[in-house]
């Protein structure tokens, strides 16, 4: 390791993945949040100076496709959302000093200004590649439009993520056996220029960066094979309209692919916040372009480490290949710094399954809310459950064993059994010095501390805390201070001091994942200020000499309240089973369109000339990706009809078939052909309509 451990000089940020504006935040989006608020807290408490930012995800494909079945743009759709956010985030004491997204201003110009410098330094090129079609639509099918087979492992893969086999990025035209999303079609293939990030560019410095990267493991091991491997070019441009505009000439209908301006909102959101507090407290340019344009297009140079901030991603395993691999060269080749550690946390789930936003297998951020916990139990859980890298399951069950155990059990009876004893007896701290052994334990807590925050092991910083209350419960218990009161006050004294300097200790440590909590106890020891600002060496200072009468920290959940939000989560998780199960026939569940409201009278019914038919001659269309030119025998005359039906009805089989045709249609021309009049057929796989017993061609229909 090359670098100074953590905390160094350097003004240092800490991100978390960009939730994308899509839906209602789950408990395992509140993971990467919660842990990465944890960090930036524990980081500013020994010292490094920190800005937590992060920012919503506005575009990409799964918005445009949502905002489409709403019938709203994906602006305001996706505003929506990033509204939701705004407000969601404190109410789990996730504190961003600065909270953007994509979409704003500061984003759009940061994006293209990297863009136009990988443009200048050659990093970009211009490509002919296939790109799925459907063709009844007549549109390019980017990303999540288009489903099929991973080319890499087989499973099913949606768009540009192997989302439920190997987790792989996928470029455009890679997906085996394309479906179209939008009509369920088979889509084509058809060549289009796009721009791509030349990545063989940045093999030889992958290489060397990913053995500098420090975080968790499966962040420098997963990527390590592609890195290795023939690093394929990044497609950077899709043909959509929602996005972040190209910014070369004559590529107006191509935006940036999502995962281009995603990342830069990370620069972006520091930017903000340093236009908010000054480049004297906080400046972005010292994290992230430290040296100007110095660096741009230069060898990395290695002394370079000390000189620049501290990149800090949190983010979940699901997107490391983004962040060590495409996000660093993106960098690179703008002459920007890179991360210093990437931390990938595992996934949750639920009874061994992936949590589903669409199926609601989940717990949401707001259920949680409604229950009433307070916000700081679920930090403590979700952070301490586990190492950052294990997938985990959410269990209500699981959930109020550790607050019972842990946190009333444990910590929160010793704060309080300490502090009460303190003001009864003493009004406050008694007037003792720390006893040697307490000294240093708390000395030892606080180097542990510091060490798990210099190596990423994030549930070790939120561990230490309970770890010292367990201490001091036992202290208590072996010094029995109650027996000495009148026996032994001074010896009585020095106990109950070493009891109120373990409780501010805890306090001290506790603050990065129970801020609130710590603050209360922060109060309760008639503290002034804040415990935010508390440092470390404040463990061992001398508390207040009086306080009042303590209150319980943390209140026991009962059992009455988690059987019954087991009860919904079993409910909930039958019931996306269940749908699960049915996917095999969604051709049943179509989406009905409501009936018509305004009534028609007889006579305009009896203006409408619909006739019984027989095809007899089908030909498909040569030019045209979905038409077919029917011959329809009406009884009173031949009819040549153009119809929308070729890939869904195999010519051959049309002769013969007997029809519905509406014969006073307008006439067109298709493709060359006249269309005189049109066949009657119902849904996406055009059912044609027929009459059920012998009425002769021609017979009108009433
Ligand atoms: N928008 C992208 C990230 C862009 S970062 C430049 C994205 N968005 S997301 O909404 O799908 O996920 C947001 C974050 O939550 C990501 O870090 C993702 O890994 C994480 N998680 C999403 N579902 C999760 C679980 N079930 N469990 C743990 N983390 C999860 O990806
Ligand atoms: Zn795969």
């Amino acid at each position: 390791m090359s670098r100074d451990t953590l905390p160094t000089d350097n003004p240092a940020v800490v991100t978390v993945g960009l939730p994308y504006a899509n839906g209602d935040l789950h408990v395992g989006h509140l993971r990467g949040y919660v842990s990465g608020d944890v960090y930036a807290r524990a980081l500013r408490r020994v010292g490094q100076q920190t800005a937590f930012v992060c920012g919503s995800d506005m575009h990409g494909t799964p918005i445009a496709v949502n905002a489409a079945e709403e019938g709203v743009d994906p602006e305001s759709f996706a505003l929506e959302y990033h509204e939701l956010y705004e407000r969601t985030f404190p109410q789990f004491n996730v504190e961003f000093d600065n909270y953007g997204h994509t979409h704003d201003e500061t984003n759009t110009e940061t994006t293209r200004e990297f863009v136009r410098t990988w443009v200048e330094q050659g990093h970009v090129f211009e490509k002919e590649i296939q790109v799925a079609w459907d063709t009844e639509e007549d549109q390019p099918l980017p990303d999540r439009f288009v489903e099929g087979t991973c080319p890499y492992c087989g499973e099913h893969a949606r768009g540009d993520e192997c989302d439920e086999g190997c987790q792989r990025h996928l470029e455009p035209g890679e997906i085996e056996d394309p479906v179209s999303t939008i009509t369920g079609n088979p889509a084509e293939y058809r060549r289009r220029e796009h721009e791509f990030l030349r990545l063989s560019d940045f093999q030889d410095y992958l290489q060397h960066f990913i053995d500098r990267l420090e975080g968790t493991e499966n962040a420098s091991n997963q990527p390590r094979e592609w890195i290795e491997g023939e690093l394929q070019d990044l497609c950077i441009t899709r043909d959509m309209d929602w996005g972040i505009d190209y910014p070369g000439e004559g590529e107006e209908d191509l935006v940036l692919y999502v995962w281009v301006d995603a990342p830069i909102e990370y620069v972006s959101s520091t930017k903000q916040y340093t236009e908010r507090v000054g480049a004297d407290e906080y400046d972005w340019e010292e994290v992230w372009k430290p040296g100007g344009e110095e660096r741009l297009g230069a060898e990395w140079d290695e002394s370079w480490d000390d000189e620049t901030g501290e990149i800090i991603h949190v983010i979940g395993r699901d997107i490391i290949q983004h962040h060590t691999v495409f996000w660093p060269a993106m960098l690179r080749g703008a002459g920007y710094a890179e991360p210093r550690a990437v931390l990938a946390t595992g996934f949750v789930g639920i009874d061994g399954k992936a949590l589903s936003t669409s199926r609601n297998r989940a717990v949401w951020a707001d259920e949680y809310l409604e229950t009433g916990f307070h916000p700081d139990l679920f930090r403590y859980y979700i952070t301490t459950g586990s190492g950052l890298e294990t997938d985990v399951d959410f269990s209500w069950d699981r959930f109020a064993e550790r607050v019972n155990g842990e946190l009333v059990g444990n910590l929160g009876n010793f704060c309080y059994r300490a502090l009460l004893f303190a003001h009864r007896n003493y009004d406050g701290t008694p007037d003792a010095d720390v006893s040697e052994e307490v000294a240093e334990r708390i000395t030892g807590a606080v180097e542990e501390f510091e060490a798990a925050v210099g190596e990423y092991r994030l549930r070790d910083v939120a561990d230490v805390a309970v770890d010292l209350a367990d201490f001091g419960n036992e202290y208590i218990q072996r010094n029995e201070p109650w027996n000495l009161v009148d026996d032994d006050p001074d010896r009585a004294a020095q106990v109950i001091r070493d009891c109120v300097q373990l409780t501010k200790a805890c306090a001290v440590l506790m603050q990065p994942v129970l801020p609130e909590k710590a603050a209360d106890l922060w109060d309760q020891l008639g503290e002034t200020g804040s415990v935010d600002d508390a440092t470390q060496a404040a463990a061992l200072d001398a508390p207040p000499a009086d306080f009042g009468e303590p209150s319980e920290l943390f209140t026991k959940i009962e059992d009455e309240e988690v059987e019954e939000l087991n009860e919904t989560l079993r409910e909930r998780v039958a019931a996306a089973s269940e749908d699960e199960d049915d996917d095999g026939d969604e051709a049943e569940s179509v989406d009905l369109e409501p009936l018509a409201e305004e009534r028609i009278g007889f006579e305009d019914f009896q203006a409408v000339d619909i006739r019984v038919g027989e095809i007899t001659a089908a030909e498909p269309i040569e030019d045209s990706d979905n038409l077919m030119r029917l011959e329809v025998d009406i009884g009173v005359e031949q009819r040549q009809v153009v119809a929308g039906i070729k890939g869904l009805h195999d010519a051959e089989d049309l002769p013969g078939t007997r029809c519905v045709l509406l014969a006073n249609m307008e006439k067109a021309e298709l493709f060359g052909y006249e269309s005189n009049g049109m066949i009657l057929a119902a849904g996406e796989d055009a059912d044609l309509l027929t009459t059920h017993a012998d009425a002769p061609l021609g017979t009108k229909i009433r």
